[in-house]
C-alpha cells in the first residue's frame, strides 16, 4: 500500500485543524486528555517505515530503556505504565477501542516526556504489510547492545512468521490478518459489529461496566486477540503482555485501524452509555497526577494531538455528528442453551432452530429465510458463555452448517465463518455462569450464510454452529471449555 505523504505545508494545515474542528463543534480542547497533546502534530509511523522506520525505533528503544530504568513505583517506569494495564483494561466489549486509544495516548506523552522531544510519536507494526515482528523489536541485541525492544518469552523469534505461528493451531493467518479480512472489518458499518459489543445487561454508566463482558467483534476477536497468541510468550496473557514492548506497535496498528474506519466515514455508537462512559483516575499524565478521560473526547485523533502517516483526516467522528446517526440493533432471531463441553480436535455442533413460518419460505430453507432482506443488515452469531480452558493455546475456528468438521477441514471452505482463541475474557472478577472469565463472541456470518446458499446447500430448520479447536502443547483435559448459548442476532444499522 503506497504511503502518503504530507507536504510540509499539507501538515501545518493539518496542524490547525483540531481547534477549527473544537470551534465548531463547540467541544472544549481542556479536557483532561487533551492536556497530554502538544501544540504539534505527532506521526505515528510504521516502524518499518524505509525513510523514518530507523529514527523513530532508535527513539522508541531509548524511552523504553529510560522508563525501565526507573524504579517501578515512578509512575513513568515500564512496569507503572504496565500496571495500568493489568488494573483497568476492558477486553470483550465497547471500551475496548477507547480505552487502549487514552492508554497509548499517555504512554505516548511519557515517552516524549523522557525523551524531552514532544515531537515523538509511536510507531505502528502493520502485520498485514509484515509478517515477522519488526526486525527493531525481533533482535535480541542493537549495535552490541541489548536491545531494550527485544522479549525473551516469545515464540516468536525473529523470522518467524504469524503464519507460521497460527499454523500451530490450523488456523489460517491470512484469513485473519490479510488484506481481505481486513478490508471486511473497515467495511462493518456498525462501530459495534466492528469495535466489540456493549456489556451485556448493561444499563448505566457506572464504573462496574468498564470490565463486563460484551461480546467479541471481528476486529477483536481475530486480529487482536491472535497477534497476541502468536507472538506468544508474555504477549500471549492479558496480564503480561505489556511487559512486551511490541504491545504498544500491536495496539497502535489497531488504533489506526478505527481511525481509518472512521476517516472511511463510518460513525461511531451514538448510544450515551458508551461515549459519555468516563475512564476514572485510570492514567496518570506527566506529573503524576490521575487523569479522567471520557470516551466522547477520544473520537478525535488530531484533538489528542496525532495522526496516523497514511489515515485521511476523519470525516469527523464527534459524538454530535453520531447522535443523529441511527443507533445499532441487534435483534435476535433464534437462540439455544447449548451447554456444552468442547474438546480439541473435535467439532462441537451448536444447532439453533429457526423457525421458517410459512411453508413457502420453508421451502426455500434456512439461509434464504435467515438473510436480511436489506443488504445494509447483517447477520452475526453470538458464542456466548465461552469459558476459558485451563492453558490458553488454543484457536478455534468456527463453521456453518457443514457436513463433517475435521481438524483438517480448511479454512477457505465455503463453510468457515471465522475463529477466536482465548486472550481475555470478563475481567470484571464476577463470577459469571461459566466462570469468572468466561467470554462471548460475535461472528458476521451473513456471508458465510451467502456463499452456502449460492453453492445450492438447502438447509432446513436449523443453523448449526460448528468449533474446532486445535491445541498447541495443550493436553486433552486442559483444552476443555464449555459453551453457555448460542444466537442468531441481525443488525440493523
Ligand atoms: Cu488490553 Cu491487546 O490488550
Amino acid at each position: 500500500m503506497p504511503l502518503t505523504r504530507l507536504s510540509r505545508r499539507d501538515a501545518l494545515k493539518i496542524t490547525a485543524t483540531p481547534f477549527a474542528l473544537a470551534a465548531a463543534t463547540g467541544l472544549s480542547t481542556k479536557k483532561a486528555i487533551a492536556r497530554l497533546a502538544t501544540s504539534t502534530i505527532r506521526v505515528r509511523r510504521n516502524i518499518n517505515d524505509p525513510i523514518f522506520g530507523a529514527d523513530v525505533a532508535v527513539a522508541y528503544r531509548k524511552a523504553v530503556g529510560i522508563m525501565k530504568g526507573k524504579a517501578d513505583t515512578d509512575t513513568k517506569s515500564f512496569a507503572a505504565q504496565h500496571s495500568i494495564h493489568t488494573n483497568f483494561c476492558p477486553h470483550g466489549n465497547w471500551y475496548f477501542l477507547p480505552w487502549h486509544r487514552a492508554y497509548l495516548v499517555a504512554f505516548e506523552a511519557i515517552c516524549a516526556d523522557v525523551l524531552e522531544d514532544p515531537t515523538f510519536a509511536l510507531p505502528y507494526w502493520d502485520w498485514t504489510e509484515d509478517r515477522i515482528l519488526p526486525p527493531a523489536v525481533g533482535q535480541p541485541t542493537f549495535e552490541g547492545q541489548p536491545n531494550y525492544l527485544f522479549n525473551g518469552t516469545r515464540f516468536m523469534k525473529d523470522t518467524t512468521t504469524l503464519w507460521q505461528s497460527l499454523a500451530r493451531f490450523n488456523v489460517d493467518a491470512e484469513r485473519i490478518f490479510g488484506r481481505a479480512n481486513i478490508k471486511t472489518i473497515i467495511d462493518s458499518r456498525s462501530f459495534q459489529g466492528f469495535g466489540s459489543l456493549k456489556p451485556t445487561g448493561q444499563d448505566d454508566t457506572s464504573k462496574k461496566w468498564q470490565r463486563r463482558s460484551g461480546r467479541k467483534s471481528a476486529l477483536e476477536r481475530e486480529p487482536h486477540d491472535f497477534c497476541h497468541g502468536g507472538v506468544d510468550g508474555d504477549m500471549g496473557d492479558v496480564n503480561t503482555s505489556p511487559r512486551d514492548p511490541v504491545f504498544y506497535l500491536h495496539h497502535c496498528n489497531l488504533d489506526r485501524l478505527w481511525a481509518r474506519w472512521n476517516a472511511s466515514g463510518k460513525q461511531n455508537d451514538s448510544d450515551p452509555l458508551w461515549h459519555g462512559f468516563t475512564f476514572e483516575q485510570n492514567f496518570w499524565d506527566t506529573s503524576g497526577n490521575p487523569i479522567d478521560v471520557k470516551v466522547s473526547s477520544l473520537f478525535d485523533t488530531l484533538s489528542l494531538g496525532y495522526r496516523y502517516d497514511n489515515v485521511p483526516a476523519p470525516v469527523v467522528a464527534m459524538v454530535e455528528a453520531a447522535s443523529a446517526a441511527p443507533q445499532d440493533r441487534f435483534k435476535t432471531i433464534a437462540s439455544a442453551v447449548a451447554n456444552a463441553e468442547a474438546k480439541l480436535n473435535t467439532a462441537t455442533a451448536l444447532p439453533v432452530s429457526v423457525s421458517s413460518g410459512t411453508p413457502e419460505a420453508a421451502a426455500l430453507g434456512v439461509t434464504q429465510t435467515v438473510l436480511p432482506k436489506s443488504t445494509r443488515n447483517r447477520v452475526f452469531a453470538f458464542i456466548n458463555e465461552v469459558s476459558v480452558p485451563s492453558r490458553r493455546n488454543i484457536g478455534v475456528r468456527v463453521f456453518i452448517n457443514h457436513p463433517h468438521v475435521t481438524p483438517d477441514t480448511p479454512s477457505d471452505d465455503p463453510h468457515y465463518a471465522g475463529a477466536f482463541t482465548f486472550f481475555a475474557g470478563d475481567q470484571s472478577g464476577e463470577a459469571g455462569m461459566h466462570g469468572e472469565h468466561a467470554q462471548s463472541f460475535a461472528l458476521d456470518i451473513t456471508d458465510t450464510l451467502d456463499a452456502i446458499r449460492r453453492a445450492g446447500t438447502k438447509v432446513d430448520n436449523e443453523i448449526v454452529v460448528q468449533l474446532m479447536p486445535i491445541g498447541f502443547e495443550v493436553s486433552p483435559e486442559e483444552g476443555r471449555f464449555t459453551v453457555g448459548s448460542v444466537d442468531i442476532a441481525e443488525l440493523s444499522s
